[in-house]
């Protein structure tokens, strides 16, 4: 998807501009403007106090955070619970940084919500932090306040760092869903950080721009392996984020619209092949399960590929608990979408 308009002028206008030394390295702690729209958004968006100075940090996109978050906080033996099936950057991080990697179910029985009571008391004594992500990638589950609370309960029982990734909180499919912050809860920032996107929101993945907030001591943490590692954000970006972040839902309201539709596409596809998938509220993302006559995610995206060109994500690459199903990616127009859908029901595989 193109970016708004809008986007791309910011960035331009950040590019010309003569009145700042825009093509210096940036600081390390990133721009004042940035990191004091951070704290904007995060007021206005969700009622939470962000402290510009000391609680928010520009990343390179939020992969690159995530990444060095593991890197500053797990030593070897100590474990990381993350959520599973999960965006598989998460289960690399972990293994980059020497930790042990605890996949925690996300089922459809439970609407994709952790069972957090599974988690085996042993493993709970070695975690070091438990990371959620809702809206969900790859199964399109949110959240609820009520799951936010035993998560921050279950992280100060057990003395744990939550991280929570909130890529696709701007991503809402359904008018009646607005993503919640983690860390509107009550006490939240006393052990939880959260990692933001511009990626997929303004259709801008190829500009790397992200940012996390929350936690001060491990903000400081995250920086302090960035300033041995990289020199941050392009200022001019940084300057132009700032713009397009305060300009709120009139830059996303469009994109929103385009994957709503291809949501429709892919479920109206989905339903004469007679494979469940739960419709996502958020993401651009359809997790749905596979017919019962093959026996893993893997041999059925290769079917639909050979057979049909069309590529469906097997859900093992998403962790453990992704077999069964495959991702949908919206990234593709309406029409091509349908397209799909009409080669796989017309080639008889399914
Ligand atoms: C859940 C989730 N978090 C983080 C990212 C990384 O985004 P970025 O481009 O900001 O590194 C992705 C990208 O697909 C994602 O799906």
């Amino acid at each position: 998807m193109r970016p708004h308009p809008k986007v791309i002028e910011e960035f331009k206008a950040a590019l010309d501009d003569t009145e700042h030394q825009n093509h210096r390295y940036p600081p390390f702690h990133g721009l004042p403007e940035f990191r004091e729209a951070i704290s904007r958004w995060y007021k206005t968006r969700f009622g939470v106090d962000i402290d510009p100075k000391t609680e928010a940090l520009p990343l390179i996109g939020s992969k690159e955070g995530i990444a060095k978050f593991f890197l500053a906080y797990l030593d070897e033996g100590d474990v990381a619970l993350i959520t599973s099936p999960c965006y598989p950057a998460y289960i690399g991080a972990v293994a980059v940084a020497g930790g042990t990697l605890h996949e925690v179910e996300l089922s459809p029985a439970n609407d994709f919500h952790p069972d957090l009571d599974s988690i085996p008391a042993e493993v709970a004594a070695k975690a070091e932090v438990l990371l959620i992500n809702y809206p969900n990638n790859p199964t399109g589950a949110v959240e609820t306040r009520r799951l936010y609370e035993n998560v921050l309960s279950f992280a100060a029982e057990h003395d744990l760092i939550v991280v929570s990734d909130i890529a696709y909180a701007d991503l809402s499919l359904d008018p009646g869903y607005r993503a919640m912050s983690f860390l509107e809860l009550e006490g939240a920032k006393e052990r939880a950080i959260e990692f933001y996107s511009f990626s997929k929101t303004y259709s801008v993945p190829g500009w790397r721009l992200g940012f996390v907030a929350g936690n001060a001591d491990v903000v400081k943490n995250i920086l302090s392996i960035k300033t041995n590692m990289d020199f941050g954000v392009f200022m001019a970006m940084q300057r132009a984020g700032a713009r397009v972040l305060d300009a709120g839902d009139d830059l996303i309201r469009p994109t929103r619209e385009t994957y709503r539709k291809r949501r429709d596409a892919v479920m109206a596809g989905l339903e004469p092949l007679g494979m469940k998938a739960a419709e996502p509220k958020a993401t651009i993302y359809v997790w749905a399960s596979i017919p019962g006559s093959y026996r893993s995610s893997m041999e059925f995206a290769e079917r639909v590929l050979t057979a049909t060109g069309v590529v469906f994500a097997p859900g093992r690459g998403f962790g453990t608990y992704g077999e069964g199903f495959v991702r949908i990616s919206l990234i593709e127009e309406e029409a091509r979408i349908a397209e799909a859908m009409d080669r796989i029901a017309s080639s008889g595989i399914v």
